[in-house]
């Protein structure tokens, strides 16, 4: 458990990909939050996919109804499975809190990715998710239940996660204008993910 692996997740995902798309569940247990979001946006939109992993099932169930993707991961070996999966996409090699794509999109996803970043950076990340989304535009993102930092063991790494208070969060929705459409705690139905979808006004 160093600083490195703290401030830097995606460097100890490049040492656990295979063991990652072996893991990750691929049924779709996220389609009740997935479905809200496809409804909430026009057709064919546009999808930026902060910390998008192997692409798979997210990426993937975005592209199948006609969505255009933009993945960042900081993991090199993920983006590079995700361009060898969806070659027709955009794939970013990036630590999501120094992009600055220039361009706004229909849907951002922060999809329990957000939760590898500490404190201090998610409070930035909301004026990041600002300048990326459309008026109308869908924000999706994992936290944790509560405030505080807790280490796992995934795949043999130890992975770092924080969490804010659901009170801060609200507020940091509130002040970049993101209405609260869901703010669900640990839905069993979903991995016990707390998941939050919020709507630009
Ligand atoms: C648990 S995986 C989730 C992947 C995908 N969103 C999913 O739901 O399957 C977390 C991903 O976030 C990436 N990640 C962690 N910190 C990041 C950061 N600061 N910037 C970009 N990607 C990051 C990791 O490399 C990893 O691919």
């Amino acid at each position: 458990m160093n600083k490195r692996n703290k401030e830097k997740v995606y460097e100890a995902y490049e040492e656990i990909v295979d063991w990652f798309d072996g893991a990750r569940t691929k049924t779709l247990m996220e389609s009740e939050y997935l479905d809200l979001i496809v409804k909430s946006v026009p057709a064919n939109g546009s999808v930026l996919d902060l910390g998008c992993g192997t692409g798979e099932p997210i990426a993937q169930f975005f592209i199948d109804k006609g969505f255009k993707i933009t993945g960042v991961d900081g993991s090199k070996k993920m983006i590079e499975l995700c361009k060898k999966r969806f070659p027709a996409e955009q794939w970013i090699v990036s630590d999501m809190r120094e992009i600055n794509i220039q361009k706004r999109f229909d849907v951002i996803l922060a999809w329990h990715s957000f939760f590898h970043l500490d404190q201090d950076s998610q409070r930035k990340m909301f004026k990041i998710f600002e300048t990326h989304i459309k008026p109308g535009g869908i924000l999706a993102f994992t936290s944790g239940e509560e405030e505080g930092e807790v280490w796992s063991d995934n795949g043999g790494q130890q992975l770092y996660h924080a969490s804010l208070s659901a009170n801060e969060y609200q507020s940091l929705l509130k002040a970049m204008s993101f209405k609260v459409l869901v703010h669900k705690v640990c839905d069993p139905k979903c991995g016990e993910a707390t998941v939050w979808v919020a709507q630009k006004t």
